[in-house]
């Protein structure tokens, strides 16, 4: 059943209880978790928000307290001279809007105790318009999702802005967690304090979307949080397009949050009897911390997003930084050989492989012909399969299916590309690659992109795992399918449309694991990754500059879906020499992968990576599906220190990374978190270096112990690491 199918069967299935508007009589919508609330009261037919965070014990008394409250989705003509949830052009040009609450209704979801929905139903009072604020709640991982629809009974209405989510805050202060960067330097956290007036994060580059800012984000309340302390607010919104993140704060301290889909350059038409939902906006709340946060996030993730979420993720090797585009048959049948003797699971052929009239040889040509260079493999993938299916490993290859450049399939379909009209294709700019995008908001360009992976797929059935990438933004656009005066809607459907594509792969193509890239962690965000098995986080495979990356992405995405490769020096982004030791412990935190040509290393250096993967397979139960606890964060201190911790706290498996040079020559500290207190753990070394990472190696402590004092490690240079395994007796 696909996510649509399964949230109108749920809408049917159930037998909800409907409360109806009167006059200040509706009780609290109370929409919870296990520890979390949001309570909504409905005053003089207005919905407001009384409370987001800890549960409370008997929400019934927000109705004494409607005054407090403040509006839940404000529209644009409402009168709220604040950020607002709404702007609409009616048919007539009537720019305002007024929605009065009709109804709502919850229902426990018919086939997952654990989700409880909630729908709100308001109307605009002079206008067929309707608005429907839903609300999806995780019980156990205590995570809420809202979106909110538009649907225009009678007439054609332009949506100008809206958003997902608006929260209303209250504290003292606020301080901000977020991620930033730029290609090859991805996923870097700053956190700040909130000054009055609005802060705006967003993307408008159309398709690759989470490079510099991420759609993600933490808020503490009063004080700044720690990993253990302090009141948390966490918010991602699962989107793949341009996005708005906005933070208001006003002179009474009162903090609006709103998330949504970029409105900028994008006034959505709606057609008569049309309706629009915009995507999910995943909130949670932590009384205790930021880690807390992350561990919500993570559960959620691995339990309703991912694709199959519980199955341990294999180790992949990946061509790209070994051979390039510069390969044969040959090399490649190599690379398989050797990637089965290192104990890889999959091996993967990245970009290279195909264009015949315009053969992918370099970045300039190809894209948009998927059929197999005859030249460079004569035998197709047929001797790849073969090969790694005789070693025992899968096949995977890399594809870039919504992008094109010189092909036949340019020459064919000129109207499929995304271009402005009466001007000239913005090609000069750096890092696009020569490379244009198709328009995914044409059906035939949807089926177009499904037949490339399910023709792929049909031919080759045992291609176990697929790399999608994603090469080009859009600081422009023009669709040749969507009409002249709703050029707005493109990237909104552009992205409804890549959706569906992903929705169609997964439904035929449940086990094939598909990796999220897009000119490394252009992609990352909750809305593309449930489609994905995991994600590519940076093209910046330097480890000293991963410790930051996988540290900050990992605080909304999991280890398991964060695939880490132990690559060569220098280094193919930075030119940066780290140690191969540094290089293997810091993979090992997240997906363990290797991203080199086997050929180029001297057999001690394969020897100690495949002893280093076999390690790492004895471990990886506890780091794909364990909690992370974050303990040292590498932005505070000279080192990065961490533990994944079992479900049932009987394992664990700690990462120390030096980043710089210590003056005081003083050892890293490792203070546990997340252990039982009263359990007693053997610590023994994965992937030990010359010496043991630490005196306690080989000796057990307890829970309470590790908590409260820790241990110490060996070392303080930059670039020395330990790995440590905790195994309860
Ligand atoms: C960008 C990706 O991030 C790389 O890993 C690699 O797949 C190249 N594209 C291939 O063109």
């Amino acid at each position: 059943m696909t996510r649509a199918t399964k949230f109108l069967a749920a809408m049917l299935l159930a037998l909800p209880a409907i409360v109806c508007a009167q006059k200040n009589s509706t009780p609290v919508i109370a929409i919870e978790t296990d520890a979390t609330g949001l309570y909504l009261v409905v005053d003089e037919l207005c919905l407001k928000q009384s409370h987001y965070g800890a549960r409370v014990a008997d929400p019934g008394q927000f109705l004494q307290v409607r005054d407090m409250a403040r509006d839940a989705y404000p529209v644009y003509g409402s009168g709220n001279p604040n950020e607002l949830a709404l702007a609409i052009t009616h048919g007539n040009g009537n720019v305002t809007t007024m929605l009065a609450y009709k109804s709502h209704r919850s229902w426990d979801d018919p086939s997952d105790g654990n989700i409880k929905w909630t729908e709100i139903t308001l109307e605009d009072t002079a206008y067929p318009v309707t608005v429907l604020l839903t609300y999806k709640a995780f019980a156990c991982e205590n995570v809420i999702q809202t979106m909110a629809s538009v649907v225009s009974r009678q007439q054609r209405i332009t949506i100008n802005s809206i958003a997902s989510c608006y929260l209303n805050l209250k504290s003292s202060a606020y301080y901000l967690s977020r991620l930033y960067g730029a290609p090859g330097f991805e996923s870097n956290l700053l956190s700040e304090r909130m000054s009055e007036g609005i802060k705006v994060f967003d993307s408008k580059r159309g398709v690759r979307n989470s490079h510099y800012d991420n759609q993600s984000f933490m808020i503490a309340l009063e004080n700044p949080a720690g990993e253990l302390t302090g009141e948390v607010v966490g918010g991602a919104l699962c989107w793949t397009g341009n996005f708005r993140m906005s933070y208001q704060v006003d002179v009474m301290h009162n903090c609006y949050v709103w998330a949504g889909i970029n409105p900028y350059q994008a006034g959505y038409v709606l057609l008569e009897g049309g309706r629009f939902d915009t995507p999910w906006m995943a909130l949670t709340y932590s009384p205790s911390g930021k880690g807390e946060i992350t561990r919500n996030f993570h559960d959620w993730g691995r339990k309703y997003m991912l694709n199959e979420p519980q199955r341990i993720r294999p180790v992949a090797l990946n061509s790209w930084e070994g051979v390039g585009m510069d390969f044969d048959q040959k090399t490649i049948l190599e690379m398989i050989d050797r990637a089965a003797d290192l104990g890889a699971e999959v091996f993967v052929l990245d970009d290279g492989w195909f264009g015949n009239k315009y053969p992918r040889n370099d970045e300039r040509n190809g894209l948009g012909d998927w059929d197999i260079n005859k030249k460079k493999l004569p035998d197709g993938f047929t001797k790849f399969i073969e090969r790694a299916r005789a070693r025992g490993i899968m096949f995977g290859i890399w594809i870039e299916p919504e992008m094109v450049n010189p092909s036949q399939l340019a020459e064919k379909h000129p109207d499929w590309i995304v271009k402005a009209p009466d001007r000239p294709p913005l090609m000069h700019l750096s890092r696009q690659r020569s490379q244009q995008i198709l328009d995914l908001s044409n059906p035939r360009v949807q089926d177009f992109v499904f037949d490339v992976f399910d023709g792929i797929l049909k031919q080759n059935p045992e291609i176990g795992y697929v790399k999608w990438d994603a090469n080009r933004y859009a600081p422009d656009h023009g669709s040749q399918y969507l009409p002249p005066d709703m050029q707005g809607n493109l990237w909104i459907d552009y992205v409804k449309g890549l959706y569906s594509v992903y929705e169609r792969i997964v439904k035929k193509y449940p086990h094939t694991i598909i990796q999220l890239c897009s000119s490394g962690g252009g992609r990352v965000d909750w809305g593309a990754m449930g489609y994905h098995h995991e994600f590519w986080p940076s093209d910046n495979t330097d480890a000293l500059q991963r410790v930051y990356t996988q540290w900050g992405i990992n605080h909304f995405f999991p280890a398991m879906a964060t695939s880490a490769h132990i690559s060569q020096v220098p280094n193919h982004t930075t030119s940066g020499v780290t140690p191969l030791k540094f290089r293997i412990d810091v993979a090992m935190s997240g997906r363990l992968g290797v991203e080199l040509q086997p050929r180029d290393m001297t057999p001690e250096e394969l020897k100690t990576i495949s002893s280093a993967i076999a390690q790492y397979k004895t471990i990886r139960e506890v780091i794909q599906l364990g909690d992370l606890y974050r303990l040292t964060s590498p932005y505070e201190d000279n080192f990065a220190s961490m533990v994944y911790v079992s479900k049932d706290r009987s394992q664990a498996v700690a990462f120390c990374f030096v980043t710089k040079y210590s003056p005081a020559q003083d050892y890293p500290v490792i203070r546990f978190s997340g252990l039982d207190p009263n359990r007693t753990y053997a610590i023994s070394e994965i992937n030990p270096g010359k010496s043991n990472g630490s005196p306690s190696v080989g000796k057990s402590f307890t829970g309470d112990f590790l908590m409260k004092n820790g241990i110490r490690t060996t070392f303080w240079r930059a670039c020395e690491s330990a790995v440590f395994r905790l195994n309860a007796k």
